[in-house]
């Protein structure tokens, strides 16, 4: 589709190219080479991939996490003019570049805050997958895209669903908003069957594909308890006016009720390339190809109500949003770390609200916490002793 020079080329950067988000980010961005040039590209440790990809979309930069992983990709691409940076700097560095006024952060946990922090500080917009970014330094993050002028687009499906609920509302008209849930793979699950789920089992998610990280957490429900945050902050609300109902088909991607009782919703199938390719296309609306609801085919929308004792990590969350400062960066850290000992499997389902909770009990909240005051969190809970 041509729109006849009606929009400019958006020169983008993507953090975590490699991975779920990221590549289906690509796959949008292929579609319409003549409207998005990739200027920088930046992954963990997927040599081969992001290679393929800098040669695919021949960014000026690429940046990789490992110092091998950087030099190895130098080696493969010395053919070409496309720069490799390495680690933290190199992906400050990539965040910054003045090549690009979009940054798509699609890197997963507290890794995504600083290239957030960096590319907002260079005025740049950012379309927006790293749920946790938000959820460490919410308010940070918001002061500053606020101070610059400039606009967070989500790219999570639930937050994507309400904030195009919201397109063309007065925000301060709205009552509360409704975040669906698939219920993940343990739904309807009591805690002793949750005692004895395997790893396996844990990354077997009924609706989406996702990175194992999201996947587990999505198990646990403390990817809703995330969302929970997330929402609270990107749309400045009180938390008693977000509820988490769950919906299993996941096709009510969320719900906004406004004053006079009316309630708005973004429907269509479970397919994040959807709101990937609104957050890149926003303020307008392209045509794609994504698969349509079969109405035909859909006998019925349910909804049930969150077992938050059995799930307690969506419980904890509520709790760290209300104690605020510090405590959810703290249960965050607790989390990610949980999370990673369990796709290690070194502890079990159950061992992660149990670590989150324990961590929440022993943190000396900051309020109104600085930058290094998020990251000394962040570390200081990795460190701690957990087995
Ligand atoms: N997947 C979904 O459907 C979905 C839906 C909604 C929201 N989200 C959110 O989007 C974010 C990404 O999720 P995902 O599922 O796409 O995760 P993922 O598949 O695990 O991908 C993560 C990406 O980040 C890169 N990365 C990790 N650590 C890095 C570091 N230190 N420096 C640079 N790059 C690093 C990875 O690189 P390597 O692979 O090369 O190591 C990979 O490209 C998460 O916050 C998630 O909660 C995801």
């Amino acid at each position: 589709m041509d729109f006849g020079g009606k929009y400019n080329r958006k020169n983008l950067i993507l953090l975590g190219s490699t991975g779920s988000i990221g590549t289906q980010t690509l796959s949008v961005v292929e579609k319409w080479p003549q409207y998005f040039k990739v200027a920088a590209l930046a992954a963990g440790s997927n040599v081969k991939l992001l290679e393929e990809q800098a040669r695919k979309f021949k960014p000026g930069f690429i940046s990789l996490a490992q110092k091998e992983g950087a030099e190895e990709l130098r080696k493969r691409l010395r053919d070409t003019s496309v720069k490799v940076l390495c680690g933290e700097e190199g992906l400050w560095e990539i965040a910054s570049t003045p090549e690009a006024d979009w940054v798509v952060n699609a890197l997963v946990g507290f890794d995504g805050l600083k290239p957030t922090v960096a590319a907002l500080q260079e005025g740049k917009n950012i379309a927006l997958a790293n749920k946790e970014t938000l959820v460490a330094g919410g308010e940070l993050i918001m002061n500053l895209a606020e101070e610059k002028g400039v606009t967070i687009v989500p790219i999570d499906s639930e937050h994507s669903a309400i904030f195009q609920c919201l397109q063309g509302e007065n925000w301060e008209r709205v009552s509360k908003i409704v975040l669906t849930a698939s219920g993940g793979p343990f739904r309807g699950c009591t805690l002793k069957e949750l005692s004895k789920v395997t790893l396996a089992q844990a990354l077997e998610h009924p609706n989406w594909v996702m990175g194992k990280k999201i996947t587990i957490d999505s198990a646990t429900l403390m990817n809703k308890g995330l969302e929970v945050l997330e929402a609270q902050i990107l749309f400045g609300l009180d938390l008693d006016q977000i509820e988490v109902v769950v919906h299993p088909q996941s096709i009510i991607h969320s719900m906004v009720e406004f004053i006079d009782g009316s309630v708005k919703a973004q429907l269509g199938v479970p397919d994040m390339g959807v709101p990937i390719q609104f957050a890149l296309t926003y303020p307008d609306r392209w045509p794609s190809s994504f698969e349509r609801v079969n109405w035909r085919e859909t006998e019925r929308l349910s909804f049930e109500m969150p077992d938050m004792d059995s799930f307690r990590c969506l419980k904890l969350a509520y709790e760290a949003g209300k104690i605020g400062g510090t405590m959810p960066a703290a249960m965050n850290a607790a989390n990610e770390r949980a999370v990673e000992l369990f796709l290690a499997d070194r502890i079990s389902f159950l061992d992660i609200p149990r670590i989150i909770e324990e961590t929440m009990h022993k943190h000396k909240v900051i309020s109104c916490p600085s930058l290094s005051d998020i990251i000394d969190v962040d570390r200081e809970v990795r460190e701690q002793k957990i087995l």
